[in-house]
């Protein structure tokens, strides 16, 4: 199979009827000033417990979770699928117990010393490029079940979804940040939905990272529509979940 350049608008979501993709959902919480976390990447947890029962819930619908390097390794997440009440609840659906874990890497920089290395739980496959140097790659290769090279310079996401359905039978696919990688997959219109939790904090700061960051679109033809699906408040959180649609909101 050959990798295909990457489209690079905003907007553009894939025909509903490309099956050889998984459904693909982000799920973020943001301050009420849109930010993940602040500028310095050190504070990036600021939602309620509810909020963290939502991320564990979500987590048991989907085959796969998958984040960026800096996600993965500024802050000790596994990306697994927590407790066994969680646990239960894939079985109950018919999903493995475990959830498959993806890191995205495009020069190798995930850290290999991160905690997710250190569950062995379910296998952790990182998505990276022909820029990842050799050394990289073969520290990367001690710690995770696999590395796939997904372009040259540029992760194709098209390819990359692909052949995660293909080779690791991932149908539904929930990403969790951070913002480069949200804004590669929006660009990419590979984004079906997102779940997002508004929370009652403001943090500031010009180069706090939002949900969709990278290099956005220049116009708002090209910005991606989003059609409110369900809106929840619970305390000082609202929750809300959006479809990406073709059509304008
Ligand atoms: N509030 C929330 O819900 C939430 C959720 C997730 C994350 N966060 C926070 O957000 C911050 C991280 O966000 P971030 O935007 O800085 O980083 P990120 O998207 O998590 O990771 C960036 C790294 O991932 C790789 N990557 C991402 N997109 C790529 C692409 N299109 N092609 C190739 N590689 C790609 C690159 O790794 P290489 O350098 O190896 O090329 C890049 O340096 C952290 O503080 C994290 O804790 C908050």
């Amino acid at each position: 199979m050959t990798i295909g350049s990457q489209k690079k608008l905003i907007g553009n979501p894939r025909p509903l009827t490309d099956h050889s993709l998984p459904f693909v959902s982000i799920n973020m919480a943001m301050t009420a000033d849109g930010k993940i976390a602040t500028a310095n990447r050190t504070v990036s947890t600021f939602g309620s417990p509810r909020d963290h029962r939502h991320l564990l819930l979500l987590r048991s619908k989907f085959d796969a979770v998958m984040a960026g390097a800096r996600t993965v390794d500024l802050s000790p997440v596994n990306l697994g699928p927590g407790s066994s009440t969680y646990r239960s609840l894939r079985l109950k659906s018919g999903l493995a117990e475990y959830n498959l874990r993806i890191i995205v890497s495009g020069s190798g920089t995930i850290n290999p010393e991160a905690e997710i290395f250190r569950h062995r739980f379910s296998p952790v496959v990182v998505l990276t490029t022909g820029r990842a140097s050799r050394t990289k790659l073969k520290h990367l290769r001690s710690v995770a079940s696999e590395i796939k090279i997904c372009g040259a310079k540029e992760i194709d996401f098209a390819w990359a979804l692909r052949w995660l359905r293909k080779k690791w039978g991932v149908t539904r696919l929930l990403c969790e940040g951070g913002g480069e990688l949200n804004g590669a997959l929006f660009a990419a219109g590979l984004v079906n939905e997102l779940n997002l939790t508004i929370c009652g904090k403001i943090i500031g700061g010009r180069t706090s990272p939002t949900i969709a960051d990278g290099k956005g679109a220049n116009s708002l033809a090209k910005a991606a529509p989003l059609t409110l699906k369900t809106l929840k408040r619970i305390g000082c959180e609202m929750f809300l979940v959006w479809d990406v649609s073709s059509s304008p909101a």
